[in-house]
């Protein structure tokens, strides 16, 4: 596979020493005076018998430090106005880590990842007692580790303070990127495009879903991603309609779309893409006029992703263009085809649907609205998580509109999705999902694809898919 125009992980963007330090510092100044701070990281956890999940660093504390290693925790401190930082981790263990691996150990720790003083995991019970005696708030946030979790909540009984969340003042930071961080997840997105590019040259009828899923993921490993940033999602015909598919066990057929919502993660940091192209190479006219419709209304929202605008916004660009697009088709009536009159029809659908329960009388159906065929939002926010943190959502933690601002960064991702037995869709589009997403970073003047390196334009697909000198998998030749 050609992959010459990307990089090795060896040599590609990577966050430093010193970004680590200056975000650890702009954590402290937005501590309250006088608190602590206590980040845990996640813990391992169990595949199968004595065999565990590849491990994944908490966000957070990787956010904060970069220390990748299960077991630790991080506790900032400004009380009395001077700013510490101890970093707790695993202790040098020769006999361990011939199993398990290399660990950095108090000397890495102190010297590598910014803390002032670096501790043995089994010492935090002991500092976080004497560090919560001494600061007049604390910042914690339970529930990402029940290990830390006990230890944490022994001294809380004993010793109570103000307790603020954590994450309110983390997740904040979070939401806006910083120039290494783009470079960073531009990366992610050209590794993932590459591999959809790859599979749209691939795939054939007769080829698996398995198969295609291993050529994707193939080109992140290839590419020294840390892998995928969540489970691949390759669904041939039917299958697309299912939006959380992930068996990938189905043979490809002639006729059908595949649906591939797969990206891998790099350095931390996901990216997140979906295409939809024919198995054949070839659009079918009812897969075109419904591709179409789905891409028009994901341009219009790419359109609306800009500063000042809101991440309502954009799914109202979206759902805009879906609506009149269904309406023309004929699958939903024209008194659902603005957003109010969707909201009328499903408002009197509820009061029915509750009286019709209290008398016991049959409950009616529920309207055939956008709804019904596109059931989920056009975006999320994207980084270190997949579906990554932003307090408020489309609010901001005052409760304002939450306005789109450089460096915010999301997925616009819209779809249609009509199951092969639904009886309120004509026949030619039963069978057919569609959902086509990519990732977009707010800019001063508007945005950034960072997803644009994989083709989406029908004719583009199509001469993609076209070209005859490529093996395909399974093809009969
Ligand atoms: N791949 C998960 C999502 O699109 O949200
Ligand atoms: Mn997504
Ligand atoms: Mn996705």
């Amino acid at each position: 596979m050609d992959t010459s125009h990307l990089v090795s992980s060896l040599t590609g963007p990577a966050m430093d020493k010193s970004l680590y330090a200056a975000r650890l510092a702009e954590f402290a100044l937005r501590l309250k005076p006088n608190s602590i701070a206590v980040v845990v990281s996640n813990p391992e956890r169990t595949r199968s018998n004595d065999t565990e999940f590849e491990y994944r660093q908490s966000s957070d504390l990787l956010y904060l430090t970069g220390f990748p290693e299960p077991e630790s925790a991080l506790i900032v401190s400004n009380v009395g106005g001077k700013v510490t930082s101890h970093l707790f981790v695993l202790p040098k263990d020769r006999k361990r880590e011939v199993w398990t691996g290399i660990r950095h150990g108090i000397e890495g720790a102190r010297k590598n990842f910014n803390c002032d003083k670096a501790f043995t995991s089994d010492q935090f019970a002991t500092a976080i007692d004497s560090a919560v005696a001494r600061a007049e708030t604390v910042y914690y946030k339970f529930g990402a580790s029940a290990h830390f979790d006990a230890q944490f909540d022994k001294v809380w009984k004993a010793n109570q303070k103000p307790l603020e969340n954590v994450e309110e003042i983390l997740h904040e930071m979070r939401l806006f990127k910083s120039p290494r961080e783009l470079e960073i997840m531009r990366h992610a997105a050209r590794i993932s495009a590459a591999a959809h590019v790859e599979a749209m040259r691939l795939c054939a009828p007769g080829s698996t879903e398995y198969q295609v899923e291993a050529v994707l993921e193939s080109v992140f490993r290839f590419n020294g991603a840390d892998g995928t940033a969540y489970n691949s999602i390759v669904a041939g015909g039917n299958n697309a309609v299912i939006l959380h598919y992930t068996t990938n066990r189905d043979r490809l057929k002639d006729g059908d779309l595949l649906l591939i919502d797969a990206a891998c993660e790099y350095r931390g940091y996901a990216s997140d893409i979906t295409r939809t192209f024919p198995v054949s190479g070839k659009f079918s006219e009812p897969q075109r006029i419904l591709y179409q419709l789905v891409l028009d209304s994901q341009l219009a929202a790419i359109r609306a992703s800009k500063p000042g605008n809101c991440l309502d916004d954009v799914h109202n660009a979206a759902c805009r263009v879906l609506r009149q697009g269904l309406a023309k088709l004929g699958l939903i009536s024209r008194d659902v085809v603005t957003l109010a009159g969707e909201r009328r029809a499903l408002k009197r659908y509820a009061a029915d649907h509750a009286l019709a329960k209290k008398s016991g009388k049959a409950l009616p159906d529920e309207p055939i609205t956008l709804r019904s065929f596109y059931m989920h939002g056009t975006s999320h926010w994207i980084g270190l998580d997949v579906h990554d943190v932003g307090t408020g959502g489309t609010r901001d933690p005052r409760g304002k509109k939450r306005e789109l601002k450089p460096g915010m960064c999301f997925t616009v991702e819209p779809g249609l999705y009509f199951d092969k037995n639904d009886k309120r869709v004509p026949k030619q589009f039963r069978g057919i999902g569609i959902r086509i997403e990519d990732d977009i970073a707010i800019t001063e003047k508007g945005h950034d694809v960072l997803t644009a390196g994989v083709p989406k334009a029908v004719d583009i697909i199509e001469r993609i898919m076209d070209h005859g000198n490529v093996i395909r998998m399974n093809a009969k030749r």
